[in-house]
């Protein structure tokens, strides 16, 4: 087990043991999503060394995994769900609801009945609103717990536009109404603990400027709202922290990070909260594809997998890059092969399917397997069943020992719903 901070601060595809990886499609098929779990566990302590007096939160969008919470929850971390099924995923983990905190856009009315169930049996959930309206409907299901406001600050910043939250109109109240409408629930009786943005996903070292000017606001916002209403218990500054993926990126200096957010969040008199999901996972986890197709076309060559945008969307949806290595080219002894470029394509029916495009890799042969990295942030947790395409299994590594975590899903499954409802 490596120690606390002293983990490297990235893995690298490269890193990882080629013959093992085989092995495992070997033993459980392909696709496959695998998943270190004590990468994640390293991955938790290097960021929680850096913010020693922050509160730090997990996001589980990013993975949900049942054994990725148990382990982030054994390490320390509490958990920020994005829905009613996510807060259910907590609890059953064996979080408490001081451990939860619930942000809450534009929910639907049925997590907003679930939310407020779970609460009355475990009154320290913590529920974090973007509008007026969902301070009312919380209110109109006798709610008056643990309110946090989620604020839009104007600034966004994150890999991609879709990811830019911080300046998008759909999240938060605008900060310069937050005094006013937490003055309000305040009188209608919330328990008012914090306030809360979130930039964006992705945050780069050269967005590290806009990130500063951000936590500066959230600092200035703090200080007004805790004069009209009274101290708060945190202030969330939200997730974002970026992850390199290509092979050259540099990972982010998290000691000089955590300097520069305290510095420009100023004296506080409220705690400091984060919530990370991506940097937990991200380089935790690879999907493991086999190559069924080598084609020469017209200008590049293309290698088929198994694989798709079903299977992880990111770089169909994002245009998002991920390392991939050959992973049989890697770990046989024969002849080191030609490197030529190559356009890495799956089985769905869209010209946007593909993982990459003319990259130079070893010269594809059918029935390799290729290693997919950096998966394990919004892989799995995207994926899904186009084209009445089953989701892939997964496995955890766990020091020596490997589980299946998912199995296979299968077309039965695909059809399952259709079948019960006749
Ligand atoms: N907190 C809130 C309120 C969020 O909306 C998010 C991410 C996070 C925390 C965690 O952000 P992170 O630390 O993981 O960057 N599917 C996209 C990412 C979408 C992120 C959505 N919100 C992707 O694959 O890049």
């Amino acid at each position: 087990m490596t120690d606390a901070a002293d983990s490297p601060p990235v893995r690298r595809l490269s890193d990882w043991d080629a013959a093992e990886l085989e092995s495992l499609a070997d033993e459980y098929g392909s696709p496959l999503y695998v998943l270190d779990i004590e990468r994640v566990r390293e991955n938790y302590r290097r960021l929680a060394s850096a913010f020693p007096d922050a509160d730090v939160l997990y996001a589980l969008k990013a993975n949900a995994l049942g054994d990725v919470l148990a382990a982030l929850r054994e390490e320390g971390a509490g958990l920020e769900c994005a829905s009613a099924g996510e807060v259910r995923r907590a609890l059953e983990s064996g979080a408490s609801g001081a451990d939860v905190h619930y942000t809450a856009v534009n929910p639907p009315a049925r997590d907003l009945d679930w939310i407020v169930d779970a609460w009355a049996d475990d009154l320290e959930l913590t529920v974090t609103a973007g509008s007026e309206d969902t301070i009312s409907r919380l209110a109109d299901r006798g709610y008056d717990g643990r309110l946090c406001l989620r604020v839009n600050p104007g600034i966004g910043a994150g890999h991609h536009e879709k990811v830019q939250t911080g300046a998008a109109a759909k999240f938060g109240v605008p900060a310069e109404r937050a005094v006013d409408v937490l003055e309000d629930a305040t009188e209608s009786g919330f328990d008012v603990v914090g306030i809360h943005a979130h930039v964006g996903s992705g945050v780069s070292s050269d967005q590290l400027g806009a990130h500063r000017d951000f936590v500066a606001r959230m600092g200035d916002l703090a200080r007004d709202v805790s004069d009209a209403v009274g101290e708060l218990e945190f202030v969330d500054v939200g997730g974002g922290f970026g992850v390199p993926y290509r092979e050259d990126e540099e990972p982010l200096d998290l000691e000089s990070v955590a300097g520069a957010m305290w510095d420009a969040i100023g004296g506080i008199d409220a705690r400091l909260a984060i919530e990370p999901g991506r940097f937990f996972v991200a380089d935790a986890g690879v999907l493991l594809t086999e190559i069924n197709t080598v084609k020469r076309a017209r200008e590049t060559t293309v290698t088929g997998v198994d694989a798709g945008m079903t299977t992880l969307l990111r770089p169909a949806l994002y245009g998002a890059y991920h390392p991939i290595r050959n992973l049989t080219a890697d770990s046989s002894d024969a002849d080191v092969r030609e490197t030529i470029p190559q356009t890495v394509a799956g089985p769905i029916c869209e010209s946007g399917d593909v993982f990459c495009s003319d990259r130079d890799l070893p010269a594809s042969e059918r029935g390799d397997v290729l290693a997919i990295g950096n998966a394990g942030a919004y892989g799995y947790e995207m994926a899904n069943q186009y084209n009445s395409r089953p989701r892939p299994a997964s496995v955890v590594l766990d020091g020596d020992s490997v589980r299946r975590s998912r199995r296979r899903e299968t077309v039965d499954d695909v059809t399952r719903l259709e079948r019960e409802a006749r």
